[in-house]
């Protein structure tokens, strides 16, 4: 963790009017971002999507965002992104925090989500917040030099929050 303090944050369902700033980090944050249609049709979906916002020096800035499938019983994490300027403050587990909360609020408590393989910095975090690695999806990112394998992860979300 970085010895920048935590900023003051605040959480809400995103909107379409919020998609240009997060497209925006999303390119940032990706070799092979999200499209803006991508986040389009999620919203059009229904499915949980959140931005975070934080506040330094009295400006308000949009830092990070995730989007959530609903399924029969479980919520498929999609998207949980940190803008690369705000990463490494602890955003990313409260986004993971929210995830949770949504999950269990719709009566979903398991979660699922894929990683790439080389994201490890990623995979640590979610690791920590409980995730186990349950299988592998072959090829199922676009990569620099064809293809790369996600890890899929699960996580039952039962007794306390994290
Ligand atoms: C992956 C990502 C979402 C993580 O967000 P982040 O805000 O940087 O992560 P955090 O600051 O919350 O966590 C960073 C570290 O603090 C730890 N941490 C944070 N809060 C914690 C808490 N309350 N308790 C224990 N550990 C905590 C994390 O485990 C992690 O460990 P590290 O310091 O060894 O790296 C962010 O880096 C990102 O957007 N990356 C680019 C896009 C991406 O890869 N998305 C995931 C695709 S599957």
């Amino acid at each position: 963790m970085s010895a920048r303090p935590k900023p003051v944050q605040t959480r809400r369902g995103m909107t379409v009017r919020d998609v240009d700033a997060v497209v925006d980090i999303e390119a940032r944050a990706y070799s092979f971002p999200w499209s803006r249609g991508n986040f389009i049709d999620s919203l059009a979906a229904g499915y949980g999507a959140e931005v975070l916002h934080v506040m330094e020096a009295g400006q308000v800035t949009l830092a990070g965002y995730f989007v959530a499938m609903p399924g029969v019983d479980e919520l498929h994490l999609l998207n949980i992104t940190v803008a690369p300027d705000w990463q490494g403050l602890g955003l990313g587990w409260g986004l993971l925090q929210a995830v949770e909360l949504m999950g269990r609020q719709r009566g979903l408590p398991r979660l699922f989500l894929e990683v790439r393989q080389s994201n490890h910095r990623a995979r640590a975090l979610y690791r920590r917040f409980g995730f186990s690695e349950v299988g592998q999806r072959r090829g199922y990112y676009p990569a620099p030099a064809g293809r790369e394998d996600a890890v899929v992860m699960r996580l039952d979300c039962e007794g306390g929050a994290r």
